[in-house]
């Protein structure tokens, strides 16, 4: 699906009807969940996503404060966004707490709390070098969130094939019908700006190349995402996945047709120890 302009984008977004609404969570068979096995060892990966996708609203509070949170376009998808992100990591909290994962009563605040000091700064120092290139930013930001949404949806897809679960394959299934909608605005925004300018191609190569990081990491710490990436890519089919629906995904933007960065970043880890 291409889009003519990012209005264009906002009404495909905003016309489909919403899949995660309170019908559709009182009907998820919550009871049964201790009724299906599922390893341990995935209890750390669903933490960290409901971490990661609780915390959203942080990233939210930053972006508007920025040239790209200021175009109404992306505003209006934001909005809406970040009602839906937080409802992902309540599902997800929903689902331990009814596997019988301990969680933390105050997770949430201690989450906010611990955001590493290294991660506020650099949220300051983005703000400041995002300011002088103002609109040129915007295709940096949406490519930036185009490869962590398509890295979370990739993510999903393998945690309840991985895990076999069929409450959390109900449930996951849902988030994921969301995250590929984000995925779609974001890659299709970033397509139509990147197009309009050789200079934001170099802009946003250049910075996605230097700066970029697997989805949360930032937040939470190299190591606890690179527990993530091994539970969930290690072995070369996982690292394909990535490379197909994530890196290759990203390759079909202008400017991008000869990035690796994702895929070498997730198989330096996935492949080894
Ligand atoms: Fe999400
Ligand atoms: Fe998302």
């Amino acid at each position: 699906m291409l889009f003519e302009s990012t209005k264009d984008v906002l009404n495909w977004y905003q016309k489909g009807d919403r899949v995660i609404t309170k019908s559709f969570i009182d009907g998820v068979p919550w009871g049964e969940i201790k009724s299906h096995s599922i390893d341990e060892k995935f209890f750390p990966v669903l933490l960290y996503m409901r971490d990661i996708e609780t915390m959203t609203t942080r990233y939210f509070d930053e972006l508007m404060k920025s040239a790209t949170g200021k175009e109404p376009v992306i505003r209006q998808f934001m909005e809406q966004w970040a009602t839906e992100e937080p409802v992902h990591g309540q599902l997800l909290s929903r689902f331990l707490e009814e596997a019988g994962c301990p969680q933390e009563k105050d997770w949430k605040q201690k989450g906010f709390d611990g955001l590493t000091l290294s991660y506020r700064l650099r949220s300051k120092i983005q703000e400041w070098i995002t300011l002088p290139f103002g609109k040129n930013f915007t295709s940096v930001h949406m490519t930036w969130g185009a490869i962590h949404e398509y890295s979370t949806l990739t993510g999903y897809r393998r945690l309840w094939e991985l895990a076999g679960h069929p409450v959390l394959e109900y449930i996951l299934k849902a988030v994921a019908r969301e995250e590929a909608k984000h995925s779609m605005f974001y890659w299709s925004v970033a397509n139509i700006n990147l197009k309009e300018s050789p200079f934001r191609q170099q802009l946003a190569r250049y910075l996605i190349e230097k700066f970029w990081k697997p989805v949360g990491e930032g937040v939470k710490t190299q190591a606890e995402s690179n527990i993530v990436i091994r539970t969930l890519f290690s072995g070369h089919d996982g690292v394909e996945q990535i490379r197909t629906y994530v890196n290759n995904r990203i390759a079909q933007l202008p400017g991008f047709e000869t990035l690796t960065r994702v895929t070498d970043r997730i198989s330096k880890t996935a492949l080894s120890g």
